[in-house]
């Protein structure tokens, strides 16, 4: 062993001896929410090889387990029964020869095609990225290329397959990564999508280890305000029809609506070679236009759970609730970056075409613990709801059912706060027609002056006559599903102390509110 890395495995013990102490701390530290998955310490960006299998949902993630910014990509792992409590494990994938291990999925290989299985039990099979930074640092173009793992333990340990990587990058694109794996059971095969820098890239195979290119979509359609990361591709049921459409997710970095990372949508027909638009759609999708996810700052590289059982039905999406723009800078200590919570994705047909819908999932509930009525009244004003309530953590889940005003009131809402008169805003503007997030004010915020700096806006897509919002805060993020999930908007923020009261606003005259409950989570 050479001194540095004497010293480096020095620093390493000292360190792992901080994890322990933050472990044993959590519950006190400053900014760690209480019902969204964070690492124990250390660095986390976008979710991973999200499946479902005998009871379990996995969840991996990118991971850095030395350092709380990015660094040598790994795979963190958690499992959780029920969507809501999660249970950490050891670190399912670690760098290797061929290098980091970067965004991908996994799936439940049932009728072991791969020939993985063992004992008449189907493999989790994993497909990832592996990004070589010897070569990238060598000034080649094919640093990225697709890997297999597989696993016969209910992902607690994995095989990495021998003939990696299973896609190599012979076309040598820089941005060639993220795959994510998808059985058609149409066309009977494997289908994986990938990003390839402005474009996706979509491959099949009978047995997930040989794979053959069948199209590339994308150039011509939605936003390339930046580097397309991510995709997730999946057959969804209309609403109310008999009919399904295939979706594509897509996130890119940056050119999200309100800055930096974000993540677009497009619908579309797949026939086991080509997603072709939905004729429907492309109006949506034209001229660099784009039909966002998300519209908050913070939600971004999600995708869908894989193999949620038929009777179940859902598309149950999870993202990463941060932004290239500043996750490495935020000013959370043991660890960094938190996942949205899981939600439910639904298509719908809309006056504007097709739109995905988002709703927290209902295994959410169980985490109601104190339920209060807000009673029906007219609000001018600031008026405080936090009376006679608990608001301890500052954790609490809000419904509310507005009667839309009409001017002269400019803007109603919800207003968090704390005695050193830090605030986060989040409401609807009249004048603009869209929903608003304010975190100018709400904290620490010098980390990075793309943080803060403006409000927020997210146009509305509903024309009905009562505005409902429905919010999500856990200490240190606010997610709204607002008109029954057609605007959704995820924020982080980062008060010096807990925000303790909750206010309603209206500006410029008078708003009833219809009805409301506030829970404590
Ligand atoms: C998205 C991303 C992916 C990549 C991973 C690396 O946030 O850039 O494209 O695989 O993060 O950690």
């Amino acid at each position: 062993m050479n001194k540095q890395l004497v010293l480096l495995c020095f620093i390493c013990t000292l360190f792992a001896c901080k994890t322990h102490q933050n472990l044993k701390t959590a519950a006190s530290e400053p900014h760690r929410p209480k019902f969204h998955f964070t690492p124990q310490a250390n660095w986390m960006n976008d979710p991973n090889g999200m499946v479902y299998y005998e009871g379990e949902y996995h969840l991996f993630y990118q991971y850095y387990p030395n350092a709380t910014v990015w660094g040598p990509m790994h795979w963190g792992h958690a499992v959780s029964r029920d969507l809501v409590n999660w249970e950490h494990l050891p670190i399912a994938l670690y760098p290797d020869s061929l290098g980091l291990i970067f965004s991908g999925s996994a799936v439940v290989d049932w009728n072991n095609s791969s020939g993985f299985g063992q004992n008449g039990k189907p493999p989790l099979v994993a497909i990832f990225t592996q990004h070589s930074m010897e070569k990238e640092k060598a000034g080649r173009s094919d640093f990225q290329y697709q890997s297999l793992a597989y696993s016969n333990d209910k992902g607690r340990t994995w095989t990495k397959y021998k003939n990696n990587p299973i896609i190599p990058n012979t076309l040598k694109i820089r941005d060639f990564r993220d795959p994510k794996v998808v059985w058609d059971e149409d066309s009977k095969q494997w289908v994986m999508v990938f990003a390839a820098h402005d474009h996706i890239k979509i491959w099949t195979s009978k047995d997930l280890k040989n794979w053959q290119h069948q199209s590339d979509f994308g150039r011509e359609w939605g936003t390339h305000a930046g580097v397309w990361e991510c995709p997730d591709m999946f057959k969804i049921k209309v609403d109310g029809t008999g009919e399904s459409k295939w979706v594509l997710l897509q996130s890119l970095n940056p050119g999200s609506p309100n800055g930096g990372s974000g993540t677009q949508y497009l619908v579309g027909n797949f026939d086991g070679k080509n997603f072709t638009l939905d004729p429907s759609f492309a109006s949506s999708v034209q001229n660099g236009n784009a039909v966002w996810l998300d519209y908050g700052r913070d939600n971004y590289a999600g995708v869908t759970w894989s193999d949620i059982p038929k009777k179940d039905g859902r598309r149950i999406f999870m993202g990463w609730m941060s932004n290239w723009d500043y996750a490495t800078l935020v000013p959370t200590q043991a660890w960094r970056s938190a996942m949205t919570i899981p939600r439910s994705l639904n298509l719908q047909n809309t006056p504007n075409g097709l739109r995905l819908v988002s709703q927290p999932v209902q295994e959410l509930k169980s985490l109601r613990k104190n339920t209060y009525t807000i009673e029906s009244q007219v609000i001018n004003g600031l008026k405080d709801i936090t009376t006679g309530t608990s608001l301890k953590d500052a954790t609490i889940e809000l419904e509310l059912q507005f009667e839309m005003p009409a001017a002269p009131v400019t803007q109603i809402g919800i207003q968090l706060s704390n005695a050193l008169g830090e605030t986060y805003s989040i409401g609807y503007d009249l004048v603009r027609q869209a929903f608003l997030s304010d975190r100018s004010k709400s904290g620490k915020q010098a980390f990075s002056e793309k943080f803060g700096a403006k409000v927020d806006f997210a146009p509305r897509q509903s024309n009905d006559k009562f505005i409902r919002m429905h919010l999500f805060i856990d200490r240190a993020s606010c997610e709204m599903f607002a008109d029954e999930g057609t605007v959704v908007t995820t924020n982080i923020f980062f008060p010096t102390e807990d925000f303790n009261k909750v206010q309603l606003f209206s500006k410029g005259g008078a708003v009833t509110l219809i009805s409301g409950n506030l829970y404590n989570l």
